[in-house]
């Protein structure tokens, strides 16, 4: 059995990413329905607001699901511990910030802990941490990115050979050719945002939906270089007042400010782009549909094996 899905108790190796202020139970839960792995983001939700997530997903999912904890970005670190010890979540994402206080915390709880990183020396630190899988995301990838910018296909092989400790790649993934393609680089499974906002199940704004399904290869753009923050969107109206506002020089407050997590609803849940922002992957010009979930995970399952069976007859 895959050592991934051995190690989350869960039926394939796909884990959907945390998605900030928008994450929601239904889209979670429906990814652990159909053999994944759906994660909860808490972004800078309140401690009421994120039980009350979990709770609804609790109840639409008796398979594992994760908590995805950006350190740096949620004030409510304490609170968010402990409600995954309450509510014994048994896969916490941690990512945006430095975990060496709360992993020795979650490890007592013995919880599972993944660790998403941009860098080679971040993935050693983390495993010396103590930290069980490491999600190693590329520059691909939608949302907040390391400033360090490697990509996904250079990525995994270098963290493969630094650790002993499953790596799941992050960023630039789609679909079956996606997961192939990595678990030759040595990864273990993948994660995926960018793919699952284009499902039937996923509670996001039809504008947003139809975004990333109309997106071609170059139809995202990296915003804040110019403050010290790397952030991947997809082209709208709002990401050209943004680009105009770093030509024209912003404080890191200011830019916060209109790349905050209520800016972020409105693009994504609202569908107002000029007013909000959507994140959004390279990938999502590779997508062109709006499957179901499952249908989703299936499809890559079955044509990942059939490529890497493929594969093997072209090597003989
Ligand atoms: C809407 C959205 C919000 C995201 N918010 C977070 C977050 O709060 N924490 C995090 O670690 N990653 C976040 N990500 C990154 C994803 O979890 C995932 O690692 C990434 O999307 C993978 O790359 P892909 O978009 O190319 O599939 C977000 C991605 C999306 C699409």
């Amino acid at each position: 059995m895959n050592q991934l899905c051995e190690m989350l108790g869960i039926q394939y190796p796909i884990i959907q990413g945390g998605m900030g202020n928008i994450s929601n139970a239904v889209l979670t839960a429906s990814v652990s329905n159909a053999g994944g792995l759906g994660t909860l983001g808490v972004g800078t939700l309140n401690p009421d607001e994120v039980e009350g997530m979990i709770k609804e997903a609790l109840k639409l999912t008796e398979k594992p699901i994760a908590l995805n904890i950006p350190i740096n970005v949620t004030p409510y670190l304490q609170e968010i511990i402990n409600l995954i010890i309450s509510y014994k979540i048994p896969v916490v994402s941690l990512s945006a910030g430095n975990p060496s206080k709360i992993i020795p915390i979650l490890k007592e709880k013995q919880v599972k802990i993944l660790s998403v990183v941009g860098t080679t020396k971040q993935a050693v630190k983390a495993e010396k941490l103590g930290v069980d899988i490491i999600v190693a995301e590329g520059y691909e990838a939608a949302g907040i990115n390391s400033t360090f910018e490697s990509t996904t296909i250079t990525l995994i092989p270098q963290i493969v050979d630094r650790v002993s400790i499953p790596v799941v790649a992050a960023g630039g993934i789609a679909d079956g050719r996606g997961l192939a393609a990595v678990l030759m680089l040595g990864a273990c499974g993948i994660q995926m945002g960018t793919r699952f906002i284009a499902t039937k199940e996923a509670p996001f704004h039809d504008h947003y939906k139809q975004r990333v399904i109309d997106a071609s290869d170059i139809d995202t753009r990296i915003v804040g270089r110019s403050v010290g923050k790397i952030r991947r969107l997809l082209h709208t109206p709002s990401v050209d007042s943004l680009i105009d506002l770093e030509k024209k020089g912003v404080s890191l407050e200011e830019f916060e400010e209109v790349t905050s997590e209520r800016h972020h609803k409105i693009g994504a849940l609202e569908g107002d782009l000029r007013s909000g922002f959507i994140n959004g992957g390279q990938i999502s010009g590779l997508i062109s549909d709006l499957p179901t979930v499952e249908n989703l995970l299936e499809g890559i399952i079955s044509d990942a094996k059939s490529r890497i069976s493929l594969m093997n007859k072209k090597m003989k």
